[in-house]
């Protein structure tokens, strides 16, 4: 019998602490999140990517009535990034959430399904993405990439 213990880093920053330019990620994660279509979990929450020449994509969550046909902030902002501009490598996501007249104090961490999918965007650009996941409480979650958040994941080496 043999045990592996995993480790994965989070260092939590002020927002004071944050460079320049995560702090504009930040603050566009957070303007975004006015535009997400949530009528359902009025759970808006909004990302925002940084590429590598500098455009910030953002994207917000939309919903619909048939429950699982929405996406979430994350995906809709990478899609759209790779679809528009895929010869640029994403290097930087934030992600913060509205809720009940304020930012959560809980940081929001991408679901499994997005993080599948940043996985697979570190993987094909050969290049790690930051997460900053945005708290009201002066805090931001800083991972130095998804594949850090996901220890043991499913890609595509699995074909080979
Ligand atoms: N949601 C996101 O957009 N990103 C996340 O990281 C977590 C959840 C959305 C999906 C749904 O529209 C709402 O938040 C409530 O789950």
């Amino acid at each position: 019998m043999k045990q592996i213990n995993l480790t994965t880093k989070i260092t939590v920053y002020s927002y004071e602490e944050c460079t320049d330019i995560e702090k504009k990620l930040i603050d566009a994660a957070k303007q975004t999140t006015s535009n997400a279509y949530a009528p359902y979990s009025k759970f808006k929450v909004g990302a925002a990517l940084l590429l590598s020449d500098g455009k910030i994509i953002t994207g917000n969550n939309q919903e619909n009535a048939a429950y699982p046909s929405g996406l979430c902030a994350e995906r809709t902002a990478v899609f759209y990034a790779n679809s528009q501009f895929p010869d640029q490598k994403i290097e930087a996501l934030a992600v913060a959430a509205y809720y009940n007249g304020d930012f959560t104090s809980e940081l929001v961490s991408p679901c499994g399904s997005c993080r599948q999918v940043l996985l697979e965007v570190e993987s094909r650009y050969q290049s790690p993405v930051k997460i900053l996941m945005y708290t009201n409480q002066n805090e931001v979650y800083v991972a130095d990439s998804m594949s850090s958040l996901m220890p043991l994941s499913f890609d595509e080496k699995a074909f080979k």
